[in-house]
């Protein structure tokens, strides 16, 4: 039996087809999705699960979904950090921000950089929020940042280069859990997932509970590592 993993990352898949099932619209399935992460951040810290990765938006989702639904993404974001951020520090949760905030509000990047402040010293569970980000931006952004950091060495070792990735204060994900059955990574975490184990489930993201976690937990148990 394997311990329990340090590192759970998510990829919150299934919001639209549950508001279609309920018969709602997308930004409802959204906003109940939302719902479901404080959930997970209360099991997982039941769990001492230390460090919890989410896949709120990808940079295909800011790209190409409409752009009223981004819109109405970021508003979401912008009010769940506003209003949650007390009641995450006071539960002794750091929060970091991982993608390309550039292209967004500078309310949103003000907020964001608030709440990492705030919370930086807290050491119960770490959450990641991954936002306007993918793998391969991650890696591209790192070789940008590498070569600019003017280091000349002809011989690039993985422990050098790896560094530069915007988690790269963070242990790999141990697990990843993809809800909404298709089972790809969509682009996320490419270099860190290497040797992560994968659980995925049919559950839409905001019917996501304990006892899909729990199940997940039990999967990872039992793989080989
Ligand atoms: C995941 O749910 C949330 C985001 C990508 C922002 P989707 O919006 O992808 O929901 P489905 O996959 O269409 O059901
Ligand atoms: C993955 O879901 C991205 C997030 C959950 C943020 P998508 O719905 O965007 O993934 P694809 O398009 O089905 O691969
Ligand atoms: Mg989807």
């Amino acid at each position: 039996m394997n311990e329990k993993p340090k590192h759970v990352a998510i990829i919150m898949d299934g919001n639209g087809r549950w508001a279609k099932s309920h018969e709602k619209t997308r930004f409802y399935g959204h906003r109940n999705g939302a719902k479901a992460v404080r959930s997970v951040l209360e099991f997982s810290i039941r769990q001492e699960i230390s460090t919890v990765s989410l896949f709120a938006l990808s940079t295909e989702n800011f790209l190409y979904r409409s752009k009223d639904e981004v819109f109405r993404l970021l508003g979401l974001f912008n009010y769940m950090l506003r209003k949650e951020i007390a009641a995450l520090h006071k539960e002794g949760i750091r929060l970091k921000f991982v993608g390309d905030f550039t292209v967004f509000p500078e309310k949103i990047i003000t907020a964001a950089k608030n709440a990492e402040k705030l919370t930086s010293e807290n050491t119960r569970l770490t959450l990641i929020v991954a936002m306007n980000y993918s793998g391969r931006w991650d890696i591209t952004q790192a070789v940008e940042r590498y070569v600019l950091s003017g280091n000349d060495n002809s011989v690039v070792t993985e422990n050098d280069f790896s560094q530069y990735l915007s988690m790269s204060e963070f242990p790999d994900p141990d697990l990843l859990i993809r809800t909404g059955g298709d089972q790809r990574v969509s682009n996320f975490m490419l270099w860190q997932a290497a040797y992560t184990e994968l659980f995925f489930t049919p559950i839409l993201w905001p019917d996501f509970n304990d006892d899909v976690f729990t199940a997940a937990l039990n999967h990872y148990a039992l793989c080989q590592r």
